[in-house]
């Protein structure tokens, strides 16, 4: 009990030391204002970006009407002269949340009408992460690793899954089992989203009864998305399955069949992968299966990424050193 204190106080300190390093902030771009065409033009969007610290893994939230406006990535020439002939990444469903998964600068803006030109439109200045909890010479006993997340809460927050991780959503050549193995050991939970990431035109991925996973007969599909990265944001529990509709994709292994799980999360979890595991009863053998279970990219279940908190003490930290 004792010994849980002095934990608790020391992973405050060093969370108050090493936040930058850990934190994953999520900005609401604009605030409150959304991402709409500014009353007093870009300077609105400069200005929002001026206050707020970016760095590779944190998200951006554009808040938009689906159908009424969109976000395109884009080059800083593009970004410079408001063309929107080429992004290099365009959302359309509001509101879009982008992972910064890149330093430097990020150029974002709508492609609606002449809204760029009114002053709809986003730099952003993303610094590189310090990298994953750099050695922490001052932790010598191994229960810190797993001791943010004790006993308070009972649920964690949506996460978003990869698909695949870095190979994507393909055909791999040398097994048909990867998207298997991918969600053996992972937990599912409404509210969590997938995302599927392949290069534009030459895939796409269709969400389909269990029948047709099965049979990879695919000539009707429960829907169908072509832009990537497509994200799908889980939204009932139960089995889901995912394949391509091009040809022989699914035979050769592209598909996905995961199950998702409510998440008011009291029903018992047949995953090994628990969310809250008791610090004090994880041997060092098994920690690695709940720290490996999350996905790289964005949002890792422990520290809840709530807007305000994280990006506020961030704020306070480390804007100055700029
Ligand atoms: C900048 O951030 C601080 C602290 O979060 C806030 O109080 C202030 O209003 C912000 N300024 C602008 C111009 O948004
Ligand atoms: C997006 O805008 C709507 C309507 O203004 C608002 O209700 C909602 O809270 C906003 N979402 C975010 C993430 O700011
Ligand atoms: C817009 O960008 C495209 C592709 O980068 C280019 O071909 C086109 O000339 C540009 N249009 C203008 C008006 O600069
Ligand atoms: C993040 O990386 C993935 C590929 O790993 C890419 O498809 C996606 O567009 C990237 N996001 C941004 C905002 O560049
Ligand atoms: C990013 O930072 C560089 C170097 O400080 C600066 O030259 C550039 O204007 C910044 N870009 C944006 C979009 O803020
Ligand atoms: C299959 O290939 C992918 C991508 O090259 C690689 O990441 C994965 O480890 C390979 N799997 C096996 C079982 O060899
Ligand atoms: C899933 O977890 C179990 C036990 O934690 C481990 O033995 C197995 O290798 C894991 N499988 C994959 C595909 O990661
Ligand atoms: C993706 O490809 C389709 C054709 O396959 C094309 O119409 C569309 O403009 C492309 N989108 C992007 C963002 O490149
Ligand atoms: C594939 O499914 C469709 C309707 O879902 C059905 O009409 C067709 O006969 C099926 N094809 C095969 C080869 O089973
Ligand atoms: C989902 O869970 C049920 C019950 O545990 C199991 O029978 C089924 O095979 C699972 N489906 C998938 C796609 O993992």
């Amino acid at each position: 009990m004792a010994r849980g204190m002095n934990m608790l106080v020391l992973m405050v300190f060093l969370g108050a030391a090493i936040q930058s390093c850990r934190a994953q902030t999520t900005h609401v771009v604009g605030d409150s204002l959304g991402w709409v065409v500014p009353p007093g033009g870009a300077i609105a969007y400069s200005t929002w970006a001026a206050n707020e610290t970016f760095v590779v893994g944190d998200t951006l939230v554009f808040n938009f009407t689906t159908g009424m406006d969109d976000v395109a990535k884009v080059t800083k020439a593009a970004y410079d002269s408001c063309n929107f002939t080429s992004p290099i990444s365009r959302w359309t469903n509001g509101p879009a949340t982008i992972t910064l998964n890149q330093s430097g600068e990020h150029f974002f803006i709508s492609t609606f009408d002449r809204r760029c030109s009114l002053g709809e439109k986003l730099a952003i200045n993303v610094s590189a992460a310090s990298g994953p909890a750099p050695a922490p010479t001052t932790t010598p006993t191994p229960p810190a690793a797993s001791a943010p997340t004790p006993t308070t809460t009972p649920t964690r927050s949506p996460v978003t899954y990869t698909v695949g991780d870095v190979v994507g959503w393909n055909v791999l050549v040398n097994t048909t089992q990867a998207y298997a193995l991918w969600a053996a050991n992972k937990t599912f939970m409404v509210g969590d989203t997938l995302v599927f990431n392949f290069v534009n035109g030459t895939q796409n991925v269709a969400e389909v009864t269990k029948s047709a996973y099965d049979s990879c007969n695919t000539t009707s599909t429960i829907s169908v998305y072509t832009v990537p990265p497509v994200r799908i944001i889980l939204a009932a529990p139960g089995e889901h399955f995912y394949t391509s509709t091009y040809p022989d994709r699914c035979s050769l292994g592209q598909k996905l069949a995961i199950n998702v799980t409510s998440s008011s999360a009291t029903t018992p979890s047949p995953s090994p992968a628990a969310t809250t595991p008791s610090p004090s009863s994880l041997s060092p053998a098994t920690r690695p299966s709940s720290t490996a279970t999350p996905p790289s990219t964005s949002t890792s279940p422990s520290p809840p990424s709530t807007t305000t908190t994280t990006s506020e003490r961030r704020k306070k930290k480390t804007r100055r050193s700029l």
